[in-house]
């Protein structure tokens, strides 16, 4: 089925967090769980019969879209540019030349979800995904009556009153509203931390009456620093990789090794991910993402995260330790 419903994809952020990856690359083309973030979004898209996305460009935006361009010849792609990051709010509103009044999903670049998609889309309602999380003061929050219709939405509270956090995918059946709180919340200046937030205008539709209800987010994976790109990717390889052979290394499962990545003599994961052109070879590596042509030899790597072309190379020790003696490398 083909639905009228267009896809937009804010990924104009620098990825401050997580440098040094994001001074060459944009966050969204890190690899994770075998492919980068942003293809975990994309390849979903269709099965959901979507077949339009805007993509919010900003910082390396060119080579978002070549690599988008390059992989995505099936879905149609228009890129507005973000000049400046005034905030998520800010970044949605720019894709109101080409959603006008269809429905949208609106989907974070840096965020891989599991969740109903599919029964969200066929229910016709605006609806906004929630996840229950310990500390809510780090996220957008929605207060919800007891019909899951939203009261009340605040970015980032310093005393929460939920903790159903906003996890960064909405879907609202009509563009046309959610441009307009968007345009408000611009012209009359409403900031929170600075920035236009998506969460002011869907308060302000809230605020006059609109319904807008919740749906729970089963998988949200975060990749925005370091360690939750890593969290990820175990998680993702855990509930995703097949089991992986490699002649003349040693592999524990789970790992995932692109096609044209060269492994030699090395033991492998678990949860390790290697991408296309990577070369790795009489190493010991795990819970690790070795990025694009990156090259590892004669080394034990653990929670690293090898970027593209980077080569990390070790050696071994040379001892002459006496009798009783301890020796210690950490
Ligand atoms: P984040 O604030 O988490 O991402 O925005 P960031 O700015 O790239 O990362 P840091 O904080 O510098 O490490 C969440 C998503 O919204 C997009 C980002 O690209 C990211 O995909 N975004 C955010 C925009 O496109 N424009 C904005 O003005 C703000």
């Amino acid at each position: 089925m083909t639905r009228d419903t267009i896809a937009i994809i804010p990924v104009a952020g620098v990825g401050t967090r997580l440098r040094p990856h994001t001074h060459t690359l944009p966050k969204v083309l890190l690899h994770v769980a075998g492919k980068p973030i942003l293809a975990h979004i994309l390849d979903d898209l269709p099965a959901l019969g979507i077949s339009r996305a805007v993509l919010i460009v900003g910082y390396m935006g060119e080579l978002v879209r070549e690599y988008v361009d390059g992989h995505y010849r099936n879905l149609h792609v228009d890129y507005v540019e973000q000049p400046e990051r005034l905030g998520l709010g800010h970044a949605v509103s720019l894709a109101e030349p080409f959603a006008g009044d269809r429905s949208v999903l609106i989907i974070l670049g840096d965020t891989i979800f599991e969740a109903d998609l599919e029964g969200v889309l066929a229910g016709g309602q605006d609806s906004i995904g929630v996840k229950a999380v310990a500390d809510p003061r780090r996220f957008g929050i929605v207060e919800a009556d007891g019909q899951g219709r939203v009261t009340r939405m605040v970015e980032k509270p310093e005393e929460p009153t939920s903790n159903l956090a906003i996890t960064g995918i909405y879907y609202f059946t009509r563009g046309r509203p959610l441009f307009e709180a968007l345009a408000e919340i611009q012209r009359k200046d409403i900031r929170t931390r600075g920035e236009f937030q998506l969460t002011d205008a869907m308060q302000l539709l809230v605020a006059n009456g609109a319904v807008i209800t919740t749906f729970p987010v089963q998988g949200w994976y975060d990749c925005g620093k370091t360690e939750t790109l890593l969290e990820t990717n175990r998680v993702l390889l855990d509930k995703r990789a097949q089991p992986v052979q490699i002649p003349g290394s040693v592999v524990h499962d789970p790992v995932l090794v692109a096609a044209g990545a060269t492994v030699e003599n090395c033991i492998l994961g678990p949860h390790v991910s290697v991408a296309a052109g990577a070369l790795l070879r009489n190493s010991v590596v795990r819970d690790s993402i070795v990025n694009e042509r990156a090259t590892v030899e004669d080394i034990m790597l653990e929670s690293s995260v090898v970027g593209e072309n980077a080569v990390v190379r070790g050696g071994f020790r040379r001892v002459n330790v006496g009798d009783s003696s301890e020796v210690f490398f950490t």
